[in-house]
């Protein structure tokens, strides 16, 4: 028989006696990447292809598929009783949602936003907190990824498929024929050995010193003194990065490199990283920036960017050792 979201979310929440709330809060998630999903499958047809000649906070350009997927989200989410704040890569400052509500969710309406052109997997990510007492301001976002309730993606690929954890396992679903998210994988584990790695190599001037070593190990394959080949892999979506490492093992990284000293890393804490580093440590690896676990970082800015190490525990483990008495 067939397992649902909703029916797997009610018997999460019965099992681990979790609050109803939080199921309606991921249903509404769930919704709206349901309405993303729809956008995306239809591409040209539906205009959304191309930029929408503005800029965020971060000094990005806007395709209109990232603007078009914030608005989903925000007016999905502020409709959801439950859901107290928002804050998006796409919004300068925290939305206000609902005075009464419990949660915060942080989200990255589209993410891969360089591959929507081309037809190449993009995908959606979400983190869920809990939303500290009183006035809702910049600061009650500002909870490490311990925090964080649940979290998961939608990758928007030759399937689309969403995963989640609400912190008792992962948990995969696929969108079948009726538009409805169906379970097809459960308690999925992360090799802790790998052979694949995943790295944008054209920034491999910038990198520091340790990464440098580490990446030209792996190139040095067999002869060299890890003593065997490995494969590399970039999609240039975290979301399908994550996803391959989930299935297969692997690890990814977005270093933090010499060109900006204000930037430590590309991809932001709050909506990227974190929400990936729960689901990855729930399917039994880590994630690190190279120094401590990422879910154990005290964030001080909404839109932070952080360095990313993540994936198969003992490479993860590797890279992260080598760069200790950096
Ligand atoms: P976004 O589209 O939300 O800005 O995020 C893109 C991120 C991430 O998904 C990916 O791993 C990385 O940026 C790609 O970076 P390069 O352009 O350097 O390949
Ligand atoms: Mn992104
Ligand atoms: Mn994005």
């Amino acid at each position: 028989m067939s397992v649902l979201l909703n029916d797997y979310l009610q018997q999460q929440q019965q099992i681990h006696d979790l609050p109803p709330n939080l199921t309606a809060t991921l249903l509404s998630i769930s919704e709206a990447c349901l309405q993303i999903n729809q956008a995306v499958r239809l591409g040209a047809l539906d205009n959304i292809l191309g930029s929408a000649r503005t800029g965020n906070i971060q000094g990005e350009e806007q395709k209109k598929l990232d603007v078009i997927s914030n608005q989903i989200l925000i007016n999905t989410l502020c409709a959801q009783s439950a859901v107290a704040g928002l804050a998006s890569e796409e919004e300068d400052t925290f939305v206000s949602a609902n005075s009464n509500g419990q949660y915060l969710v942080l989200f990255d309406p589209l993410d891969g936003s360089s591959n929507i052109d081309v037809n190449i997997s993009i995908g959606t990510i979400f983190s869920v907190l809990p939303k500290p007492v009183g006035e809702l301001t910049t600061a009650s976002f500002l909870q490490s990824g311990r925090q964080q309730l649940a979290s998961g993606y939608v990758l928007y690929g030759p399937q689309t498929i969403l995963v989640l954890t609400v912190k008792h396992g992962i948990a995969m679903f696929t969108l079948n024929k009726n538009n409805q998210f169906q379970l097809t994988q459960e308690n999925t584990q992360i090799p802790v050995q790998t052979a694949e790695f995943a790295i944008n190599m054209s920034n491999q001037r910038h990198w520091q010193a340790p990464m440098q070593e580490y990446i030209a190990e792996l190139l040095a394959g067999k002869t060299g003194t890890r003593g065997k080949d490995y494969n590399m892999r970039w999609v240039a979506s975290m979301v399908a990065e994550v996803h391959r490492i989930l299935i297969r093992g692997g690890i990814f990284t977005y270093p933090q490199d010499q060109r900006d000293p204000s930037k430590p890393g590309k991809l932001r804490l709050m909506y990227e990283a974190n929400p990936m580093s729960l689901l990855i440590e729930q399917a039994g690896g880590v994630a690190t920036n190279t120094r401590e676990n990422i879910l154990d970082i005290q964030p001080d800015q909404l839109h932070q960017r952080v360095a990313v190490v993540l994936g198969s525990k003992a490479e993860v483990d590797y890279i992260t050792a080598k760069h200790q008495n950096y």
